[in-house]
C-alpha cells in the first residue's frame, strides 16, 4: 500500500504544548500528583452572562448555518470593539470570524501565501506560527529576540530580515510565550520600517490584549500608524479574555479583499463557526467586562509571586513580563547541570524532562518556541498550585550538580 500521510502533513509538528498537557494529563490519571504548568488557557470559567447567552441563542432556534463569516450581530459587535478599544473603523465588510483565532490566522496564510513566500516570525513565537506557514507552503523566516530586547522584535532586525519574497510579518502582543508587550514608541520604530516595505503585509495577533498589568498599555499596529491598517490584519478572539477556550471564536479586522479571500477558503472547509457561540460571543463583546479586574489582580499577583519564587533558584533568572498569563524564565545556569541519575542537561528539553521526573511540574521547553535557553511557565492555574510547583522546582534544582 503507498504512504497515505501527505507530504505537506509530513513537514509539520503536533502542537509541543498540547502534547505536554497530554501528558501531564496521562500522569494524573495513572495516579501521579503532577502539576502543570504548561497550560495555555485560563483558569477561569467563562462568565454567566455569556453561558445564559448561548442558552437563549439555543431557545431562540438559532442552532442552523449562519453566514460563513460570521452573523451581522457579532461583526457589528466586533466593529465597535474596534473602535472603542482600538480607535480602529471597520466595516462589517472588513471583518471575518472564524473557529477559533487559531483558523483566522490559516485562513489569511492559506489565502495569500504562494509557494516560498516568506513569512517573519520574531522568536520566542507561539508554536503554531511557523506550522501554518509550513502547510501554507510559506517559508519561515525566524528573527531571534533575546532577553537583552525583552524578546522584542528591534527596527534595525525587523529591516535585514525584509527580502522581496517577504509577504507577512507576524507581531504577537502581548506574547506567548514572553507576556512582553510592545510600548506605542516600539510599534512606531516597527511601522516606520513597514512604511518603507509597502509589499509587506502585517498580521498583529492581539489575543491577549487586556491580560496586561501595572503600567503598560497596549497598542495595535495600525492604531499607532493608520496608513498600515490598509495591510495589517488585525487578529483576535475571545479564548483568553473572556475565558471561552472551549467556544472557538475568533475574528479579525482587516482589508475587504483579504477578508473575502479567507470567507471563501472557510466556505470550502468548516463555514460558519458555531452558530450558538456567535450569539454567545455577541454578548459577551456588548456585555461589558466587569469581571476582568478580578481576574487580572488575580493573575497579575500570581505573576509576581512566580517571578519572586523562581528568581531565588539557583541556575534560573526570570524578568517580569508586562502581560499574558506567561513567564519564560532563563535556565541558561542550569545547562550542563548533573542530575541524580548521572544524566546531564544538556539543553531546556533536557531540564523540562528533569523537571517533570524530579519535580513531578510541567513546563513548555523554549525550543518548542524558537529561542531555546529558556522555559515558558503559565499562571493560568491557583496560586497554591504555583507555589508548590516552584517549590518542587526548587528542591529538584538544589539536588543538581552544576557545572
Ligand atoms: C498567541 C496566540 N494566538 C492565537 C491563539 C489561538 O487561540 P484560539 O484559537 O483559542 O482563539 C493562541 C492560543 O493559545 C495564542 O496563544
Amino acid at each position: 500500500m503507498k504512504p497515505y500521510l501527505s507530504e505537506r502533513l509530513k513537514q509539520i509538528k503536533p502542537s509541543p504544548t498540547m502534547a505536554i498537557s497530554d501528558k501531564a494529563r496521562e500522569l494524573r490519571a495513572a495516579g501521579e500528583d503532577v502539576i502543570s504548568l504548561s497550560q495555555g488557557e485560563p483558569d477561569f470559567e467563562t462568565p454567566d452572562h455569556i453561558k445564559q447567552a448561548a442558552l437563549k441563542a439555543m431557545r431562540d432556534g438559532h442552532t442552523r448555518y449562519t453566514s460563513v463569516d460570521g452573523i451581522p450581530e457579532l461583526k457589528s459587535a466586533i466593529c465597535t470593539k474596534f473602535k472603542q478599544d482600538n480607535q480602529l473603523s471597520y466595516d462589517q465588510s472588513q471583518i471575518s470570524v472564524s473557529t477559533g483565532g487559531k483558523q483566522v490566522l490559516y485562513n489569511a496564510f492559506m489565502a495569500t501565501l504562494n509557494p516560498g513566500d516568506e513569512v517573519v516570525i520574531p522568536a520566542p513565537y507561539w508554536v503554531s506560527y511557523p506550522d501554518m506557514v509550513v502547510l501554507a507552503e510559506g517559508r519561515p523566516v525566524f528573527v531571534p529576540c533575546p532577553a537583552e530586547n525583552n524578546f522584542k522584535l528591534t527596527a534595525k532586525d525587523l529591516e535585514a530580515a525584509i527580502t522581496p519574497a517577504t509577504r507577512w510579518l507576524i507581531l504577537n502582543s502581548p506574547s506567548n510565550p514572553t507576556g512582553s508587550v510592545y510600548s506605542r514608541a516600539e510599534l512606531e520604530a516597527l511601522a516606520g520600517v513597514l512604511l518603507r516595505h509597502p509589499d509587506v503585509l502585517i498580521m498583529t495577533d492581539d489575543i491577549y490584549e487586556h491580560l496586561i498589568y501595572g503600567d503598560a498599555h497596549f497598542f495595535t499596529l495600525a492604531q499607532v500608524e493608520p496608513e498600515l491598517i490598509f495591510r495589517t490584519l488585525t487578529c483576535n478572539g475571545m479564548s483568553k479574555t473572556y475565558c471561552m477556550t472551549g467556544w472557538r471564536i475568533g475574528f479579525a479586522g482587516g482589508p475587504e479583499p483579504l477578508i473575502k479571500a479567507m470567507a471563501k477558503l472557510q466556505s470550502q472547509s468548516t463555514s460558519n463557526p458555531t452558530s450558538i457561540s456567535q450569539y454567545a460571543a455577541t454578548a459577551a463583546l456588548n456585555g461589558g467586562r466587569e469581571f476582568l479586574a478580578e481576574m487580572l489582580a488575580a493573575y497579575e499577583e500570581r505573576r509576581d509571586t512566580v517571578v519572586k519564587l523562581l528568581g531565588n533558584i539557583e541556575g534560573i533568572t526570570c524578568a517580569t513580563p508586562d502581560g499574558a498569563f506567561y513567564v519564560y524564565p532563563s535556565c541558561a545556569g542550569l545547562l550542563g547541570a548533573i542530575a541524580p541519575t548521572g544524566e546531564r542537561l544538556e539543553n531546556d528539553t533536557a531540564v523540562g524532562s528533569y523537571l517533570l521526573d524530579a519535580a513531578k511540574v510541567t513546563v513548555v521547553p523554549g525550543e518548542a518556541f524558537g529561542l531555546p535557553g529558556h522555559f515558558r511557565v503559565s499562571y493560568a492555574t491557583a496560586i497554591e498550585n504555583l507555589v508548590e510547583a516552584c517549590d518542587r522546582i526548587r528542591l529538584a534544582c538544589e539536588k543538581l550538580t552544576l557545572s
